[in-house]
């Protein structure tokens, strides 16, 4: 089930920037912690669009790197709690490729600040709904991204 449209609050005000925000979410407990969110009216920036993966041992670097490319201004990767893990130890694998991660977008000058990487489960909603606030209103005031866009639009991806 998809989260509900009716649970994001309208646009704070006409002519602030609406940061574009990527979620890649694990279908297991963020993406149900989603739902909750919306099943339980909990209100939050509607500036998150979000992306379903099985398990977040399934992230990799070029997903990243195609999000900002294609415009989001911030990410977020989000999953089962340690143990959690519907895959046994996916999310312990994607915690070892944040690490690798960090260094990579660091190198290659990614801000850091774009990209939040949390644990959220499906008895979450409240969390999913402060963390989404929390991204939107950092990446907000870091502005668009347009440096990276500048990069792959000149032929450097
Ligand atoms: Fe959620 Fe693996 S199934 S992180």
């Amino acid at each position: 089930m998809e989260p509900t449209a009716t649970t994001v609050t309208a646009p704070p005000e006409v002519g602030t920037f609406q940061p574009k925000i990527t979620a890649f979410v694990c279908n297991w407990c963020t993406y149900a912690g989603a739902d909750l969110t919306g099943t339980s009216r909990i209100k939050y920036q509607p500036n998150v669009r979000v992306i379903r993966l099985p398990c977040t041992g399934r992230i990799d670097f070029m997903l990243l790197l195609k999000a900002f490319a294609r415009g989001s201004d911030g990410i977020i990767v989000s999953g089962c709690h340690p143990n959690d893990c519907h895959y046994t130890s996916g999310n312990y694998h994607a915690r070892r490729r944040w690490m690798v991660f960090r260094d990579l977008l660091d190198f290659a000058g990614i801000d850091l600040r774009r990209v939040t990487f949390a644990w959220v489960s499906a008895a979450e909603g409240a969390k999913w709904a402060e963390l989404v606030d929390e991204v939107t209103s950092r990446v907000r005031e870091l502005g668009p991204y347009r440096e990276y866009r500048a990069l792959t639009s000149a032929g450097i991806e």
